[in-house]
């Protein structure tokens, strides 16, 4: 399996505190059958946004020579959270994409939908990015008819695992079942924190989803498309700088 939405890269955000908790992580990782880990620390806009760039690129590099022996293939990219600088950070080679690849991994506000979001995710499309939307579910303001009409501009959508168990509550439940239901799920993520309480859950999600929603979709999400877009992701690999 791949997991394309981890917070395995240690004490950059809320995840990983250490990397003995990192290894531990990516332990449950390889038990559950995980063989490529994306490493996605999230990526604010702040006035400390260069200096964590740097730090997300030297704490990879560093991560990679430890777990080496480890028989999993380990992939940079960054949970980025959706501002209107998206561009700027991009033409100043900042913008940690998913392998450096076409595919970004975008996150918006949980709380209350900005105004131009349809036309930024226009924009990086029309700029031939593609933009994987993490947690469609988790955003409280956003109904299935909504979401339904942002998937159709040509984003990706990666939901939680997590979401599926009722974790984020009835809600994100309920959304994740109507865009199962809808054909809308591109991909799962564990979108994993820690070891336990939002930990690597990739496994139970396959179970949950065959039995829900049938082997067939089970294996259409967590196979097919979930190779097919590590496929993508490597053939546009290293095309967006990052300085
Ligand atoms: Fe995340």
């Amino acid at each position: 399996m791949i997991d394309f939405h981890t917070h395995i890269l240690p004490n950059i955000d809320d995840g990983a505190k250490n990397l003995s908790f990192s290894a531990k992580m990516m332990d449950l990782e390889i038990i559950d059958g995980v063989t490529t880990i994306f490493l996605t620390p999230h990526i604010f806009y702040s006035k400390d946004f260069f200096l964590t760039c740097k730090k997300v690129k030297q704490t990879f590099d560093c991560f990679c020579q430890k777990f080496q022996g480890k028989k999993v293939e380990f992939l940079l990219g960054g949970e980025i959270f959706y501002t209107d600088i998206l561009f700027d950070a991009l033409h100043q080679q900042q913008l940690i994409t998913l392998n450096q690849s076409r595919y970004i991994l975008l996150e918006f506000n949980l709380h209350y939908e900005l105004e131009n979001v349809d036309n930024a995710l226009d924009d990086l499309l029309a700029n031939g990015f593609i933009p994987i939307l993490a947690h469609p579910e988790r955003y409280n303001y956003f109904t299935i008819s909504r979401l339904e009409e942002l998937k159709s501009r040509g984003i990706l959508f990666q939901l939680d695992a997590s979401s599926f168990f009722g974790d984020f509550g009835k809600k994100a439940k309920k959304l994740s079942h109507q865009l199962m239901a809808k054909d809308c799920v591109d991909i799962i993520a564990s979108d994993c924190h820690s070891i336990e309480k939002r930990g690597p859950n990739l496994k139970k999600a396959l179970t949950y989803v065959s039995k829900k929603f049938g082997v067939t979709a089970a294996r259409r999400i967590f196979e097919t498309n979930a190779n097919h877009l590590l496929q993508k992701i490597k053939e546009s690999a290293k095309t967006v700088p990052l300085s």
